[in-house]
């Protein structure tokens, strides 16, 4: 559904991506993996517009490169930063509501009231200040406030990062579930054991570029790519 195709950016003089290929298909999760300045969130930036970037980026049939971040955005591909940008001033509800709108065919499949039933604690919050929210429920609501704009595709920047041990499981678990109703998910994620959990197809960047891509089972056996590439 989402297809990548030799996709390049680059920051002043400096050639950042230097052609990724991948696809997320509808209902899969597929990781970007990689050490710390190889490249993945310059490649989720560039698939939405807010890098430049040459190449060819197709929701379906749709072509997004040289389009405005808001229009890839009313195409349906949502992009989760590594900032949880929540409104600190605004309550829980406010921020969901704003991020209300349908989908690209009319349809408004994820609702309000929905999301406050899957998360509990959301719902006891929803008229606090989501400043006051911990790390964890930041998260959440980044998420499901993207959710609520019925994407086709997410892009998800290292969701669980500083996270403790059980809201990263919760964290998983919504990303599981967003998946299983059939929305695709590129996550970038630094903790390995839940991408590879969650994944259907992991690719591990090295400076730029791809070096490695397949299942997760098909990347444990390959201790070299880990030493090379994913060990820090
Ligand atoms: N705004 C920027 N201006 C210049 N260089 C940048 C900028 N953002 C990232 N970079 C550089 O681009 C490379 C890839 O960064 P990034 O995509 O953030 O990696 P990752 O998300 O995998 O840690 C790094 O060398 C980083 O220093
Ligand atoms: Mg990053």
């Amino acid at each position: 559904m989402l297809s990548i195709k030799n996709l390049h950016a680059y920051y002043g003089q400096s050639h950042i991506l230097q052609g990724i290929d991948l696809e997320v298909p509808a209902g899969a999760v597929v990781s970007l993996l990689g050490r710390n300045g190889a490249g993945r969130s310059t490649a989720l930036k560039a698939i939405i517009g807010e890098v430049q970037a040459q190449g060819s980026v197709r929701l379906d049939d749709a072509e997004m490169i040289g389009l405005p971040q808001h229009r890839v955005a009313r195409a349906g591909i949502a992009y989760v930063p590594e900032s949880r940008d929540v409104f600190p001033e605004l309550t829980v509800r406010k921020n969901l509501s704003l991020g209300m709108k349908r989908g690209p065919g009319g349809e408004s499949k994820w609702k309000l009231e929905e999301m406050f039933q899957r998360f509990p604690r959301l719902a006891e919050r929803a008229e606090v200040n989501a400043g006051s929210l911990s790390g964890g429920e930041q998260q959440m609501l980044t998420i499901c406030r993207s959710l609520l704009g019925n994407p086709r595709v997410m892009l998800v920047d290292e969701p669980t990062e500083g996270l403790a041990p059980k809201v990263v499981a919760q964290v998983a678990e919504l990303l599981s579930d967003i998946a299983a109703a059939g929305v695709g998910i590129l996550l970038v994620e630094q903790k390995l054991t839940i991408a590879m959990r969650l994944s259907r197809t992991v690719h591990v960047m090295g400076r730029g570029q791809i070096v490695y891509s397949g299942s997760p089972e098909a990347l444990t056996a390959q201790p070299e790519i880990f030493r090379q590439w994913l060990a820090v």
